[in-house]
């Protein structure tokens, strides 16, 4: 199967030199790439700034923005039957980005964002026969917030974490679908969980 994944944050830049981003290390998407590009499948590896190497036998599509992210999403999903939004978009991005290096002159600064696309929402409205995963990271409630976007953007799965996985090689998360809980991973390799998710989609195709 021909299959998309995101992974890593993306930068939000104020001027030359200044960003807004999150701590997300890439590994999980990178993770997913592997696995699913270990098990015979086309996939497309769509990323923003890591500090990891493209997994062999994946095409690799570097991005930074969120905004770049979504044109590279867009140009490769009609080919994708198998959707992955591992990565950690930045959902702002300031209004006026300023050319050069900004000066600190005041005291204080207010500084304008504007709202990011929702890529995975996009996808969503248009999902077609292709399967669709998500993440949901959530610092509370973790399961009635996740069942909402797994909801809102009519998602097949959806994986819900807490920034607590933000960067190291173990997780813990909640895998869930439209029924509810489908599985939980306590404290597993990132690898692990690209597995279970290898199996999932192989599942879902299988019933469709
Ligand atoms: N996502 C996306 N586009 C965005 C933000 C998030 O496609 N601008 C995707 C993420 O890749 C993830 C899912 O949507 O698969 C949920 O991301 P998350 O950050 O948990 O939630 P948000 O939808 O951004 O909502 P909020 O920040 O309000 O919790």
């Amino acid at each position: 199967m021909n299959v998309l994944v995101t992974a890593g944050p993306t930068r939000e830049y104020f001027d030359e030199v200044w960003f807004l981003s999150n701590p997300s290390s890439g590994r999980t998407g990178f993770a997913i790439a592997r696995v699913f590009a270990d098990a015979g499948h086309d996939v497309t590896l769509v990323s923003g700034p890591t500090c990891l190497s493209a997994p062999v036998g994946v095409k690799f599509v570097p991005v930074t923005s969120t905004c770049e992210l979504r044109d590279a999403v867009t140009q490769h999903v009609a080919d994708a039957e198998v959707v992955i939004m591992a990565a950690a978009p930045v959902d702002y991005r300031p209004a006026c980005p300023q050319a050069g290096k900004m000066k600190k002159t005041a005291d204080k600064m207010l500084v304008e964002l504007v709202r990011n696309p929702d890529i995975l929402k996009g996808i969503g409205r248009n999902k077609g026969a292709r399967i669709l995963i998500g993440f949901a990271l959530e610092a509370a409630d973790l399961r009635s917030n996740a069942l909402r976007k797994l909801t809102e953007k009519h998602l097949d799965l959806i994986v819900a974490n807490s920034p607590s996985a933000f960067g190291g090689d173990r997780t813990s998360v909640e895998i869930l679908g439209p029924g509810g809980v489908v599985d939980i991973l306590d404290d597993v390799s990132k690898e692990e969980l690209a597995g279970r998710l290898l199996d999932l989609v192989g599942n879902l195709s299988g019933g469709r």
